[in-house]
């Protein structure tokens, strides 16, 4: 136990109050360190134990008369008793101590309290190690003053309303582990002294309405292995410094206003499993080193202003599941080495600038359930690997230049909801197959050279809604079974 283990001003003024009501539950070590000042302070009028618990009582109660409404917060367990001992540990809902009786956790997740922490005396509780708050309708701003809690080493004020900013002296709170200031309405920008929070495990101010630039003081926190950020209006560039945190595993900064290129450190990330960058300004071209993100599973780089071509070296990422890149200005082709994504399971390529090839092994993995590479420049034919592929669930293609006869290109799947081959160049019949697969709900091969009949067995993917063939060249006549679309162009 290392409670008066600092000796600060701050803990004296402390001890000078209660400190016989602690003594009544400190072990033996402790008062043997606090001997002289138990001495000096039996002189003064010492306090009774009861007086210990008398003030806990009171600043809990007056916290608590500080509600909005009284009867919606589930604390009725909280009311005074004057009783001698009378400790409100594991009888008030939320309050716990540990082995020697002292106040160590309050957990007050989701009940039903509005409210805001002004009339919280921090003081009285110097010892607490974890501070749960969350799911409450707390507002206000987080006070300074919860600096005083310097034991703390859970804060998890998530799912209110707190507003204004994160108070800078938060950096002071150096045992903390685990920092969840999320889903709030806090503002201003990032306290640069979060970096001197060594001991951080996990940060999570997503969902505020934090501006300003990530700080560069975030690469001192070693131990960090979540970073999510996301949900914000965070500017400037992403510190290269962030990849000194080789703990890291999850980063979200996705939906922000990040600007400049993306750092080649990342690569030094190998603990990596998910990078969410989506929705920013970045800029620049993917730079090869995200090849070295040996454990990332989940990538995702879309809706940015980035350039250049895909780095080969991304086919290095074997456990890769998720590769999202949609919305850029990339260009070139889309290299071969994908094709050693076998566990690939979404793979989104649309709205760049990419030329060339589909490679044609692209799908041999056999897990991938959503493929796009709509709205790009692509030619050539379809995949071969693509008609044995039986987990596809989602597939547009459609804006690019394919060729070819398709009449044999595709199968039937299983699970197969929507395909948009709509708007290239492919030419050759429509497959029967296509009623073979029972959940397709969409099927569009508008704007194409097709030929040929409808053939009426389409009519067997009884889920099919909205099927779009026009501008072809289809002749015949609509099989009657289709009275049921509710969609058919043609
Ligand atoms: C207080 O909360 C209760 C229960 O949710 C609700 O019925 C009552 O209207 C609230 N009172 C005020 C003043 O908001
Ligand atoms: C607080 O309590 C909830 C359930 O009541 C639990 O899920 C959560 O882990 C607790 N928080 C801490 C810090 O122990
Ligand atoms: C508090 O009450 C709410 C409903 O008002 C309930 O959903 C929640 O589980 C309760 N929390 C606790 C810790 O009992
Ligand atoms: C932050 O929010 C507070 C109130 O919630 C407001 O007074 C202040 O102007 C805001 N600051 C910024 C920089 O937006
Ligand atoms: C990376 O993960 C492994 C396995 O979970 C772990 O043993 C190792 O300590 C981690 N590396 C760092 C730098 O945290
Ligand atoms: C994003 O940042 C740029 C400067 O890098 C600024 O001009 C723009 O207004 C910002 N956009 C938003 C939505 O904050
Ligand atoms: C991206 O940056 C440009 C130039 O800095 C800026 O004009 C634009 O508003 C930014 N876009 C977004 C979505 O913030
Ligand atoms: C990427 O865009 C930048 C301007 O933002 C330009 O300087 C650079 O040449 C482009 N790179 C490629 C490979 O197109
Ligand atoms: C897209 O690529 C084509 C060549 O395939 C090139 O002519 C064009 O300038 C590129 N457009 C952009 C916006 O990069
Ligand atoms: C593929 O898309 C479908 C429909 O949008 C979605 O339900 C499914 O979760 C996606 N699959 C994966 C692996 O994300
Ligand atoms: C497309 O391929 C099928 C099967 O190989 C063949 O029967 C058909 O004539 C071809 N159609 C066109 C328009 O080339
Ligand atoms: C469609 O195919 C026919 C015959 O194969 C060809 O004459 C015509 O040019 C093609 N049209 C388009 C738009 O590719």
């Amino acid at each position: 136990m290392t409670v008066f283990g600092h000796g600060t001003f701050l803990i004296l003024l402390y001890l000078d109050k209660f400190l016989t009501g602690i003594l009544h539950y400190v072990t033996a070590e402790t008062k043997f360190k606090l001997s002289n000042l138990e001495i000096k302070l039996d002189k003064s009028q010492p306090q009774k134990p009861v007086d210990h618990w008398k003030e806990k009582q009171e600043a809990l109660l007056k916290w608590k008369a500080s509600f909005q409404n009284q009867t919606k917060n589930n604390l009725t367990s909280w009311g005074y008793n004057p009783k001698a001992n009378a400790t409100p540990c594991n009888i008030w809902t939320g309050i716990s101590c540990n082995a020697a009786g002292i106040v160590n956790m309050i957990n007050l997740t989701n009940s039903g309290i509005q409210g805001t922490l002004y009339e919280f005396t921090f003081l009285s509780f110097p010892n607490l190690e974890y501070v749960d708050l969350s799911l409450n309708q707390l507002f206000g701003a987080i006070p300074p003053q919860i600096t005083s809690l310097s034991k703390l080493i859970y804060l998890d004020l998530s799912y209110n309303q707190f507003s204004g900013k994160i108070p800078p002296e938060i950096g002071l709170l150096n045992n903390l582990q685990l920092l969840h200031l999320n889903e709030n309405q806090l503002n201003g920008s990032i306290p640069r002294e979060i970096g001197q929070l060594k001991f951080l495990n996990e940060l999570a101010l997503q969902t505020n309405n934090l501006q300003g630039a990530i700080p560069p003081s975030f690469g001192n926190l070693k131990h960090l292995t979540t970073i999510y950020l996301y949900n914000n209006q965070l500017s400037g560039s992403l510190p290269s410094e962030i990849g000194n945190l080789k703990s890291l595993v999850e980063l979200c900064i996705d939906n922000n206003n990040l600007s400049g290129p993306i750092p080649s450190s990342l690569g030094d990330l190998t603990n990596l499993t998910l990078l969410y960058l989506f929705k920013n300004n970045l800029s620049g071209t993917i730079p090869k080193e995200i090849g070295n993100l040996k454990s990332i599973v989940d990538l995702e780089l879309s809706q940015n202003q980035l350039n250049g071509s895909i780095p080969t070296s991304l086919g290095d990422l074997s456990n890769l599941e998720k590769l999202f890149l949609s919305a850029n200005k990339l260009s070139g082709s889309i290299p071969q080495e994908m094709e050693n994504l076998m566990k690939l399971t979404v793979l989104q390529l649309d709205t760049n600038n990419f030329s060339g090839y589909l490679p044609q092994n692209i799908f041999q993995g056999g897990s991938l359930e959503n493929f796009t590479a709509h709205t790009n420049h692509l030619i050539g034919p379809i995949p071969k690997s693509l008609k044995t592929c039986k987990s596809l669930v989602r597939v547009r293609l459609e804006g690019n230049q394919l060729t070819g006869n398709i009449s044999e290109d595709f199968g039937d799947y299983p699970n197969l909801q929507f395909i948009d081959l709509s708007h290239n160049n492919l030419h050759g019949e429509i497959s029967q197959l296509w009623g073979q697969c029972p959940q397709l709900a969409t099927l569009r091969i508008a704007g194409n050279n097709l030929t040929g009949r409808i053939p009426p067995e389409i009519s067997h993917a009884t889920q099919i809604h909205e099927l779009d063939l026009s501008s072809n060249s289809l002749v015949g006549v609509i099989p009657k079974d289709f009275g049921r679309l509710t969609s058919l162009v043609n």
